[in-house]
């Protein structure tokens, strides 16, 4: 009697609770979205992509999230969702033929429900549907088959309605592995990093820093140093000007309380020799966009020494685009914007820290974000850029568009050579880096307009399937990639990103950095860090300090990894090196999934694979030493390949060479 009632009292209780309004739909947009994964830009709270009001075919609504094919969320609601309802379409901001998505809806690895493929043109199509009793609920947005550009979709008015149940919030899962850190600190011992080569343009003003790990102080001198250069024994920076064209074999010298190390380093004095290996440092863009300021860019340099990124080889302090003044002088010369106030003062401080800085423009009048560009202003603005001691120029394409004089590819290339020949009249070094996404096949023709390295892609952001399907795919390019010319899969996407001023943890996992870090060495990829250097975490810095894996992308054979297996969702790259030995990066990539529910990784069920890595796929076999780079371990020697377990989305990353 008494169990009755207690029964009926909590009923009633409950019952209560629904009907006193207790809530029991939550809306997509007070979900913390920051692990969302978009294919571009990042994910928006009641706005487009793009930051405007959501908008579908005319209609617009006020609440919903904006984002961008590929774009993945996985929601954990442990079965307490009713309905999921939506109203979806391509933002109207997109306004492009080629824009098109397709959005599902899935649950517990179902697919439950699906737009079809939608464009521009269509109206907002309604999501209701049935997630009874679902534990998790995925919400995905693929390209229509043509690529993800202008891709910007909306889930308009998405929430979750839920059983007569409170629904406080709804977790997101993925992406929340710990990170793990796995290079050794360097020794107290000199070590001497970076580059075994280096070049300059004879007559113009040299300058390299030999990055040196170990306890300080250190005295680092050079013997057999063109005439025209010096060493400074303090720092390690080698600078002057030498006249006299060769290829000088200059010995490295390092010291301190607890040892001594010596190392050749060849100096080539010759014209276009300012690459010889894939440029290594920072950009603004991916951290900052318009956001970045003279103060900011000071600080990343002043980071790039205080973190000890500059022993490991980092050398540049990239601005990218945002820091032109709207009006140029009356005499045509290009100004700061009111951001940066003294830059000339800013270029000395970057170099008297043994860094060089870089600067951004466009071949087309105007560039990406509507500054200046150096259209009919090129030999004018290279004056400028070399009285301020710039050392790096970023010439992305963007404006362009408005007075490319036909579809030819001479009228493609013609706007590079162009800037090359400015450049080659200046009293100064500056590495040319060409961006322009990768139309016309560039690699095949980026070093013939005199470029030093060329974007080969549309822009990275912090998501497994951005960097896959970029790092990836660089297959074609390979044979076109060498010293003073390299291809440029775009920048790191590791540490605090944002494009703005507002920072997230990149959405990278842990095994999905030492991936993308992995790959781009192996790629002989520039490194250019996207992150905010003032405040990497102890794995951040670790996973861009790791001097052997550096010094396979820094390698001097200057090659670029091709695959020689994809099977079944795993990838071996091979980079052959100088020393006659291979890196080889084992990847458990997972593949390209063609079916939405494999794009999940539900139960984080996918941990880690085996996998034999058969010297006879590296063209080679008998004994070989295996070394795991990036424990800096010696695994032993193995006859006929070798197993390795390769976490997913991770990699293995090894160095094979003969007995000695
Ligand atoms: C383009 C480039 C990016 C960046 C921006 C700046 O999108 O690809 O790397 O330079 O322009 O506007």
């Amino acid at each position: 009697m008494k169990a009755l009632h207690i029964l009926t009292f909590i009923s009633i209780a409950l019952l209560a609770g629904c009907i006193t309004g207790t809530r029991y739909v939550i809306w997509l947009d007070e979900t913390d979205i920051t692990k969302m994964e978009t294919g571009w830009g990042t994910s928006k709270v009641n706005q487009s992509i793009d930051g405007n009001v959501l908008t579908i075919a005319g209609m617009t609504f006020e609440r919903g999230i904006g984002t961008h094919a590929i774009s993945k969320l996985l929601l954990e609601l442990d079965g307490k969702g009713k309905k999921f309802i939506a109203e979806v379409g391509l933002d109207d901001e997109t306004e492009h033929p080629d824009a098109s998505v397709k959005f599902y809806v899935l649950g517990d690895k179902e697919i439950l429900w699906q737009s079809g493929s939608m464009t521009a043109a269509d109206s907002a199509r309604r999501v209701d549907v049935d997630i009874t009793g679902i534990d998790k609920l995925a919400l995905l947005v693929l390209d229509g088959g043509n690529g993800i550009n202008y891709d910007h979709a909306d889930w308009a008015n998405a929430r979750i309605e839920a059983k007569c149940e409170s629904i406080k919030s709804i977790a997101i899962t993925g992406g929340d592995a710990a990170p793990y850190i796995l290079t050794p600190s360097p020794p107290a011992t000199p070590r001497i990093n970076g580059p075994q080569i280096t070049g300059a343009s004879p007559g113009k003003p040299f300058m390299f820093k030999v990055p040196v790990t170990g306890d300080r102080p250190l005295r680092i001198t050079a013997s057999n140093l063109p005439n025209g250069l010096g060493i400074d024994e303090a720092t390690g920076l080698i600078s002057g000007r030498a006249e006299e064209e060769g290829r000088y074999e200059v010995i490295i010298h390092a010291e301190n309380e607890k040892g001594t190390q010596s190392r050749p380093l060849q100096i080539v004095i010759g014209k276009h020799q300012l690459a010889l290996t894939p440029p290594m440092g920072w950009n603004s863009w991916n951290v900052w966009a318009c956001s970045i300021d003279q103060e900011k860019t000071l600080a990343a340099a002043e980071a790039m020494v205080t973190t000890g990124l500059i022993e490991h080889g980092w050398t540049y302090i990239n601005i990218d685009d945002c820091w032109e003044a709207a009006e140029r002088t009356s005499g045509g010369e290009l100004l700061c914007n009111d951001k940066f106030p003294d830059i000339q003062t800013l270029a000395d401080q970057i170099h008297d820290m043994g860094l060089k800085i870089g600067i951004y423009s466009s071949p087309g009048p105007t560039t990406c974000q509507n500054y200046h560009g150096s259209w009919q202003h090129e030999l004018q603005d290279v004056q400028t850029w070399a009285d301020w001691g710039i050392d790096y120029l970023k010439y992305d394409w963007c404006g362009y568009s408005q007075v490319v004089e036909d579809s030819s590819l001479d009228a493609y290339k013609k706007p590079y050579f162009v800037m090359r020949e400015a450049l080659d009249r200046a009293d100064r070094d500056i590495v040319y880096s060409i961006c322009q996404y990768g139309m016309r096949d560039v690699y095949k023709w980026g070093s013939e307009v005199g470029g030093d390295l060329w974007r080969t892609t549309g822009d990275i952001v912090d998501t497994w399937n951005s960097m896959f399907n970029i790092g990836f795919s660089q297959e074609e390019n390979a044979p076109y990639a060498g010293p003073s010319g390299w291809n440029d899969p775009d920048m790191l996407v590791v540490g605090q990103l944002g494009w703005g001023p507002n920072l997230h943890p990149t959405r990278l996992s842990p095994d999905e950095q030492y991936t993308h870090i992995s790959m781009w060495s192996l790629l002989s990829a520039p490194l250019l860090i996207g992150c905010d250097i003032t405040q990497m975490d102890a794995f951040t810095l670790n996973l861009l300090t790791n001097d052997e894996v550096i010094s396979v992308n820094q390698d001097m054979l200057g090659r670029q990894a091709v695959p020689v297996s994809r099977r079944d969702g795993i990838e071996i790259w091979v980079k052959e090196l100088y020393d006659g030995s291979k890196a080889v990066g084992v990847f458990y990539t997972g593949g390209v999934a063609d079916d939405p529910v494999d794009m999940f990784n539900w139960d984080n069920e996918r941990k880690s694979r085996k996998v034999m890595v058969a010297w006879s796929d590296l063209r080679m076999d008998g004994t070989l030493c295996v070394r795991d780079l990036w424990r800096q371990e010696e695994l032993g020697y193995f006859t006929g390949g070798y197993e390795t377990e390769v976490p997913y989305h991770g990699v293995s990353l090894l160095k094979i060479s003969a007995k000695q």
